[in-house]
């Protein structure tokens, strides 16, 4: 197993370039099983949950080829509509295909996913939303399995929370049902507004995508399409902490600041100079010692649990006590822990984090416990004193193309060692 080894103390000065989004390349790739046409997909992001997603699609019947960050979907014909557990345990994304195959060939069996580093992350809502459009669902031997020979039929389905990955793989099944379709209470993040715009372009008809309520009138089939992924918001709101917490003068390029206006806000308010120098960069430099500021979780456009953790890391670095509230996840402070072994000072009860600070961190070994999580002890050992060695690193290499390279080249020394 790969591991970091990392040496704090260094500003990082530079720019760095952001990849595509791992959560937008994710039901993008799924959605190329609703046609038997090519899907053409760039700025795919070289990560290791999109290599186990195309792994699944492969199994599904579809053929898959690329070259660099482009890589082209095509499946003629749906030779088996299932996402085995061995899959689905290790990337709870797998359910992303449970829409498209049902729309497609009436049919699907998934594996349910099971526990989770981060909360229980159930698929109820995916459930009963397919339930909504007609399909049946019957579960045994910890798989689901979803019928619709019939084919779907338009529904009004009202989620009764917010689910990311719950109003794709809806929206994914809504969009070859007969008739109408209204999802209300939808998930309004930019990943879900991408997925909409590249059914759009195979032939979907949808009206909403980015509020509250998305309206989806059925067509009875898809065509093949090109799209590009839109920008990576979690990786550059990572970058910015990693340039905010090292007090360096740090670019990040390729990005889309309102995605990530959420995070800059609270950089600001804890003293961190943030500027635009153009559409798509933010840079960050030093504006003097940073203050705590409190900070609460939530969907879009509030503040993205997956930069909670990094937002963690760097409050060990602010003066005064910052209270960081999860709302999203029920067990989502695993970085707490490997923090304070680096002599963070971090109290958790329950949903919320007290984090007083500054505290001189100091290299330790620590261990990855889920993606994010690792990302905030990348983030705590740049600024640390000494060595770190962060262990399990396969967790970071799901979603971030390449961190080790990309912190090297703005002056973090890390390196990867067996
Ligand atoms: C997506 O997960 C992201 N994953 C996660 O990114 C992200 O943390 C999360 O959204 C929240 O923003 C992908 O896009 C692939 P949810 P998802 O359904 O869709 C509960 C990362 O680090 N819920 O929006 O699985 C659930 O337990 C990751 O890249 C139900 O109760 O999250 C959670 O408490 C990790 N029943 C809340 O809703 C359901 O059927 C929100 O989860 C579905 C969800």
């Amino acid at each position: 197993m790969d591991k970091f080894v990392i040496a704090g103390g260094t500003a990082l000065n530079g720019s760095i370039p952001i990849n595509g989004s791992k959560n937008s390349a994710l039901p993008a790739l799924a959605a190329a099983l609703l046609t038997e046409e090519p899907v053409t997909l760039h700025r795919i992001p070289r990560v290791r949950d999109i290599r186990t997603m195309q792994r699944l699609l492969v199994d599904i019947g579809a053929s898959v080829t690329g070259e660099g960050d482009t890589v082209r979907l095509e499946t003629p014909r749906i030779s088996s509509p299932e996402a085995p557990y061995e899959l689905v345990k290790t990337m709870r994304a797998s359910s992303l295909v449970l829409g498209p195959l049902v729309a497609r060939c009436g049919r699907a069996r998934v594996s349910l996913p099971g526990g989770c580093a981060i909360g229980a992350r159930p698929i109820n809502l995916h459930i009963l939303g397919l339930e909504q459009l007609g399909a049946t669902i019957h579960q045994a031997h910890g798989y689901i399995e979803a019928q619709a020979p019939g084919g779907l039929r338009g529904a009004n389905v009202q989620f009764d929370r917010i689910t990311v990955t719950g109003t794709e793989d809806l929206l994914m099944a809504a969009v070859l049902a007969k008739g109408e379709t209204v999802l209300r209470n939808a998930a309004r993040e930019p990943e879900v507004v991408d997925l909409a715009d590249l059914l759009v372009k195979m032939g979907a008809r949808i009206e909403g995508a980015g509020t509250s309520t998305i309206r989806i009138q059925g067509v009875e089939r898809l065509a093949g399409a090109e799209h590009t992924i839109i920008a990576d918001r979690i990786e550059a709101g990572t970058f910015l902490v990693a340039g905010a917490i090292t007090g360096g003068d740090l670019s990040v390029t390729g990005c889309i600041p309102e995605h990530v206006s959420a995070l800059v806000s609270k950089l600001q308010q804890a003293g961190v100079r943030v500027t635009q120098p153009d559409d798509t960069t933010l840079r960050v430099s030093p504006g003097g010692q940073l203050r705590s500021v409190d900070m609460t979780t939530e969907e879009y456009p509030g503040f993205a649990t997956d930069l909670q953790a990094q937002y963690v890391a760097l409050m060990t670095q602010a003066e005064g006590i910052a209270i960081v509230v999860e709302t999203i996840f029920e067990n989502r402070f695993m970085h707490a822990q490997e923090l304070a072994r680096m002599g963070a000072n971090i109290r958790i009860d329950g949903k919320q984090a007290m984090v007083a600070g500054p505290r001189r961190l100091t290299g330790a070994g620590v261990i990855a416990s889920d993606l994010r999580a690792s990302a905030s002890l990348v983030l705590g050992a740049l600024v640390a004193h000494g060595e770190t060695v962060i262990d399990r690193v396969y967790h970071i290499d799901r979603g971030y193309e390449k961190i080790e390279a990309k912190l090297a080249a703005v002056g973090a020394r890390i390196r990867r060692v067996e």
